[in-house]
């Protein structure tokens, strides 16, 4: 049977009029304004246009935001400096630095400036350690929009098998850490895996984040499973595509993400609700 394709699209868009909407009140009752300031180094093409969207999300919230383009050669010092500069600007309550950046900077010095209330990615080790802990103070974009996607179309975690393919920090490991945290009982395949096609048949929720076009193909999932496709790349055409074999797969699964209009809306959406909550959490301090 074909799949349903989860329309992140659709929900993206119920969510963000919500968080619109509790803007709107957060300003109206305390003149706070969600301020997020995304800071892009150096002229990656990819990188460019999820900031453009980001920056076009942040608009259509009701947000005030700013993008800060810096030079490909720009040395740490300046970049850090940057960040410190955000940090003490009221009007900014979210700080995100795009990532990947350039070999002159080292990535960790960078997360571990920027201020763990500010820190509207959760890459900063303190969050991580809070969302590990259970306790967390923002949940990352991707995972947390996938949950929502799961919660909201009424698809439970609860006992089922988990497979989560691909282990980065932004991805593999955080959707591990939220399945688990939802009672699913998860494995996680890598690049080392021995048998990472027989784990994935197993899967009942099946979450690809490895990075290459066609990866997962329709032998390596069960009869009715839920396949979430968090890729983003291009194919031999220019095309945005994602890791699975949408066509195939779609025969099989019982759910299944499009590319583009899955993942990729849910995860702004998600960076959408940080920057809120970061914002709301000022009202009580001041
Ligand atoms: N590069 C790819 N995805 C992300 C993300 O979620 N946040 C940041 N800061 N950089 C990214």
């Amino acid at each position: 049977m074909a799949a349903k394709i989860i329309d992140g699209k659709r929900i993206a868009a119920a969510v963000r009029e919500e968080i619109r909407t509790r803007a709107a009140a957060l300003t109206e009752r305390s003149g706070i304004v969600p301020g997020l300031a995304v800071v892009i180094v150096g002229e990656n093409p990819a990188s460019q246009v999820y900031v453009r969207n980001k920056k076009r999300a942040c608009e259509e919230a009701g947000f005030y935001s700013v993008v800060i383009e810096m030079p490909g050669d720009t040395p740490q010092n300046a970049l850090l400096d940057k960040i410190e500069e955000l940090t003490e600007d009221p009007k900014i309550h979210g700080i995100l630095v795009q990532l990947p950046l350039p070999p002159q900077i080292d990535e960790r010095a960078v997360i571990a400036a920027i201020p763990p209330d500010k820190d509207v990615d959760a890459f900063h080790p303190e969050n991580v350690g809070r969302m590990m802990l259970g306790e967390p103070r923002f949940l990352p974009c991707t995972p947390a929009g996938i949950m929502k996607m799961l919660e909201l179309e009424g698809i439970p975690v609860e006992g089922k098998d988990c497979v989560v393919i691909g282990r980065s920090n932004i991805v593999g490991k955080p959707m591990a850490m939220l399945l688990m945290q939802a009672n699913g009982t998860v494995t996680v395949c890598h690049s080392r895996t021995k048998n990472t096609e027989e784990i994935a048949r197993r899967a009942d929720i099946l979450v690809c984040a490895v990075g290459r076009a066609g990866f997962l193909t329709a032998d390596m999932v069960k009869e009715g499973a839920v396949v979430i496709d968090v890729g983003m790349n291009r194919n031999a055409e220019g095309k945005l595509c994602g890791d699975v074999d949408f066509e195939a797969v779609s025969q099989k699964a019982s759910y299944i993400t499009p590319v583009p209009g899955g993942v990729g809306v849910m995860t702004i959406t998600m960076l959408l609700e940080n920057t809120l909550r970061a914002a709301e959490s000022h009202e009580t301090v001041h």
